[in-house]
């Protein structure tokens, strides 16, 4: 089905809304040092994240202004202007110094998303530390392979999270400090454990920010290949222009907005838009802890007046089967923009946000690598349905053939960007050959193909990779292989993404047995159970099969690409590197 594209209102309409003015006016060279007078750097000289995000506010005199407006999963409200997350920032900075901990060092977080995961972040960016905020929900298998990838010397956590920080410490000689946040509560502590509450009552709340330089690491977010485990991209100071000129022209953020992005900051979206882009441009954020459920999603927005509203194609197609009675039960009339990442779009659901909640859903294009949106249905564009949009003015986007020249509209490719914006991943941590080898031609091949339109639109066609997008979650399948083969049954395994129709992908396995294990669902049952406790409900595999053997290449490679095409009941392609 052909979808109408969804014109926009002339400019004028928009004339109480300068940004929307401000972006027509954009130059054609747009480049990000347009926007660096909106910063204000250190007030020594410098560049620090924290600083831009939440410090300034307070010397422009907006310090009362909420920062964070957090809902518990208990329906609990809780408000912090920019002066209380200036002043708790400062706090955990201060303890991080008191601790021992130096510029540099990584300082993660591993719990849900309560107001001290803000702090903590903040805290750590005004500590000249790199901040890895690590999805609550990883099993010890998947969360201690990023921390002992990183080093961290610091892990910010939670009572729940305890006994798989447990299994993992074996494997963490570089941890030295492990905090424990129980939200509202004095958590009792186990041998070898601080209480945040404890340090953050005698830490000082006013902090001299460290120096730190556009080019010193702020940021890592683990992010997953077709080999090998995740990898941890690497993002510096200087990211912050990429957030603020994002937030600015893309979520067209404006000081009053009360803005809700859905991803937890164990993603890149939950940090660069939940905590970066929202507070560079001043805004409120809201922080709803719960996990999705369709009518308290739409309460939150009602709730808490959302103007601005972030979140992704598997969000909203389960809002979509919840139906469009729902949506009418609620008071959405404060939203008047609302956007999707992370996953391919449906025409159907940009145009069923239109119908059913009055906003088409803007969908945008980016990646944990590239740190801030590069491809997006701006404000003020006309959204064709399906496509992510044009590239970001200052991005020079392509779609091109294995030489690096352009493909002609219409024609597939790689999708791949000129290297060089602020907020472009500066290398994956201890892996500098597998950084190097995203780039070629002078592009940065970003692992997607793609193809654009004779307007430039440019529209996604799939994974150039093995790389499973679930849920809008990256999951490697190797992580995955490699947990199941450590069960004492399974001989090998083979994962890959099967299509779904809310979940766009779930992670299914092949295994075979080893001799004197038989098939069974009892088996297989004990199978899932076991990857879930190492990986996590989102990681670990939501169906496996039991095969004979595993197609394989002669030197020995699982051919995932055949498990796929068998499963799916496609043709096989290219077979004549099969093992016989
Ligand atoms: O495959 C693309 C898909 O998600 C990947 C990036 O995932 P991650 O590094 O986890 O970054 C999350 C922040 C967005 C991309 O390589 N993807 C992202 N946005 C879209 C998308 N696929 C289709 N349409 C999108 N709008």
């Amino acid at each position: 089905m052909d979808y109408p594209i969804i014109a926009k209102p002339p400019l004028d309409q928009f004339a109480v809304r300068p940004n929307l003015s401000d972006y027509a006016g954009l130059r054609e060279g747009f480049v990000y040092s347009d926007v660096i007078n909106d910063l204000d750097g250190l007030p020594g000289g410098g560049l620090n994240i924290a600083h831009e995000a939440i410090d300034r506010h307070i010397a422009r005199g907006r310090g009362e202004h909420i920062a964070w407006l957090w809902e518990g999963k208990d329906g609990s409200v809780e408000r912090y202007t920019y002066a209380d997350a200036s002043r708790l920032s400062n706090q955990f900075a201060n303890v991080l110094g008191a601790l021992g901990v130096a510029k540099g060092d990584r300082v993660f977080c591993f719990m849900d998303r309560v107001p001290e995961l803000y702090a903590a972040v903040f805290g750590t960016l005004k500590a000249g530390c790199v901040t890895g905020p690590l999805f609550s929900a990883f099993g010890p298998d998947a969360a201690g392979d990023r921390l002992a990838d990183a080093g961290a010397k610091v892990l910010v956590t939670s009572p729940e999270q305890r006994a798989k920080v447990a299994a993992m410490k074996p494997r963490l000689p570089e941890l030295r400090h492990i905090i424990i946040v129980d939200h509202g509560k004095e958590p009792t502590l186990e041998p070898g454990e601080l209480a945040w509450n404890d340090l953050m009552k005698d830490a000082p709340d006013t902090y001299d920010i460290v120096h730190t330089g556009p080019e010193d690491p702020a940021v890592m977010h683990y992010t997953s290949g077709t080999t090998g485990k995740s990898k941890g991209a690497v993002h510096v100071h200087q990211a912050v222009l990429g957030h603020y000129a994002t937030g600015k022209y893309v979520l067209d953020l404006h000081p009053d907005d009360i803005y809700w992005c859905t991803a937890d900051p164990g993603w890149v979206t939950g940090t660069s838009y939940g905590m970066f882009a929202p507070h560079t441009n001043g805004v409120t954020s809201v922080i709803y802890e719960g996990g999705f459920s369709a009518s308290k999603w739409y309460e939150v927005v009602q709730r808490h007046r959302v103007t601005v509203w972030y979140t992704a194609p598997t969000a909203i197609r389960l809002l979509m089967k919840a139906g469009d009675d729902l949506p009418k039960k609620f008071d959405l009339s404060s939203l008047r923009y609302t956007m999707s990442v992370g996953e391919p779009l449906n025409p159907e659901a940009v145009v069923w946000g239109e119908k059913a909640i009055g906003l088409p859903f803007h969908d945008n294009w980016w990646q944990t690598e590239t740190g801030s949106i590069m491809i997006a249905n701006y404000p003020i564009m006309p959204i064709k349905p399906g496509s992510m949009g044009r590239p970001m003015p200052g991005i020079e986007a392509g779609v091109i053939d294995d030489d690096g020249n352009p493909k002609p509209a219409g024609e597939e490719g790689d999708l791949a960007l000129r290297p060089g914006w602020p907020s472009m991943f500066r290398t994956y941590w201890n892996n500098e050959p597998m950084y190097r080898s995203k780039f070629r031609n002078g592009w940065y091949i970003t692992g997607d193909r793609g193809r654009t339109d004779a307007d430039g639109y440019f529209w996604f066609v799939g994974r150039a990779d093995d790389v499973i997008n679930t849920a809008g979650h990256l999951v490697g399948p190797f992580e995955v292989e490699s947990a199941l083969i450590e069960h004492p049954a399974v001989a090998e395994a083979g994962v890959i993404g099967k299509p779904d129709p809310v979940a766009m992908e779930i992670v299914k396995a092949f295994v075979t047995l080893k001799d004197g294990f038989e098939p069974s669902d009892k088996l297989r049952g004990e199978l899932m159970q076991f990857a879930r406790k190492k990986l996590g409900p989102g990681v670990a595999p939501r169906e496996i099969d039991f095969l004979a053997s595993l197609p394989k290449t002669r030197s020995g490679k699982i051919m995932r690409r055949l498990l796929k095409a068998r499963e799916l009941g496609l043709p096989e392609g290219d077979t004549s590197t099969l093992e016989d």
